[in-house]
């Protein structure tokens, strides 16, 4: 399969294909942070370069990464939360006009039927090429580890040392980070958080919640918290950071 990159905001691409690629992506209370809503319309405008697209010889795309850049001292205890701070961080780095020196890796998603043949490596390895022609140094990635739904009893800080046999993890997507030479720096247990009214997360989710207490969730990481007296559900996502070399 020829497979060429181009930026995301190189054309208008049919909202059929972007539905086939996104259509096994995330669960619907992923785009429930508050936070992620007030600054996701500059990332979008500001940091469009690192929003990249692999796209195959019918001019189909197969795989989606985007980043932004920050400004980080490579020290572990000074990496942002997680992924909704490194938006934040990203943001009003360039209002104050901070000079950016890493890229922070935000999301990727490969098209289903295509999953497993390494395509998400391809998009990573782009975004990698991309940081190193802006001058970005260092490069994090706040990785939202996808067979952790399996265990959303588990801590973070537990599952991220979990690894099979050969010594890789036992997650896949940590693991892909892995084959490119990417390690695992911290957890990062409130990367982001998610908020609704107790009726939004009935809807999101396809249950009932009816007293307040934690909840499994599907595809939830870590379990909801719902709070009935105040309508409120919280659900607070864990990621964990890796550094890529
Ligand atoms: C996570 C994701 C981007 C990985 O993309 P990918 O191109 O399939 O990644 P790889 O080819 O490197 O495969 C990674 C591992 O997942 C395994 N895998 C997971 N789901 C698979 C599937 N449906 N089919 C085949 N293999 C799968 C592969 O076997 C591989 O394991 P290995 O280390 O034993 O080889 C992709 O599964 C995806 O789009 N998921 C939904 C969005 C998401 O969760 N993104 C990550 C958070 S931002």
């Amino acid at each position: 399969m020829a497979l060429k990159i181009e930026r995301t905001d190189a054309r208008a691409w049919p909202d059929e294909q972007l539905k086939e690629l996104f259509s096994e992506g995330f669960p619907e209370f992923i785009s429930a942070d508050r936070l992620v809503k007030e600054y996701i319309g500059r990332v979008r405008e500001w940091f469009a370069c690192l929003d990249l697209m692999l796209v195959d010889e019918h001019e189909v795309p197969v795989a989606a990464g985007w980043g932004v850049p920050i400004h980080w001292d490579g020290l572990t205890g000074t990496l942002p939360t997680g992924y909704s701070q490194a938006l934040v961080r990203a943001v009003e780095g360039r209002e104050r006009g901070t000079e950016a020196n890493t890229l922070v890796i935000c999301g990727a998603v490969v098209t289903p039927s295509l999953k497993g043949r390494g395509l998400a490596g391809e998009i990573l390895k782009a975004l990698r090429r991309t940081a190193e022609e802006a001058g970005l140094v260092r490069i994090v990635v706040p990785v939202r580890p996808t067979m952790k739904a399996q265990y959303p009893l588990t801590p973070i800080e537990s599952f991220m040392r979990w690894s099979r046999e050969d010594g890789m993890a036992l997650d896949p997507w940590i693991r892909t980070h892995q084959r490119l030479g990417a390690e695992i720096l911290a957890a990062a247990p409130a990367s982001q958080t998610m908020t609704g009214r107790v009726a939004e997360w009935e809807r999101w989710t396809g249950m009932v919640f009816p007293e307040s207490g934690d909840y499994v969730i599907p595809q939830g990481l870590t379990v909801l918290r719902v709070d009935r007296s105040a309508d409120r559900g919280v659900y607070s996502e864990p990621n964990i950071w890796m550094r890529h070399n």
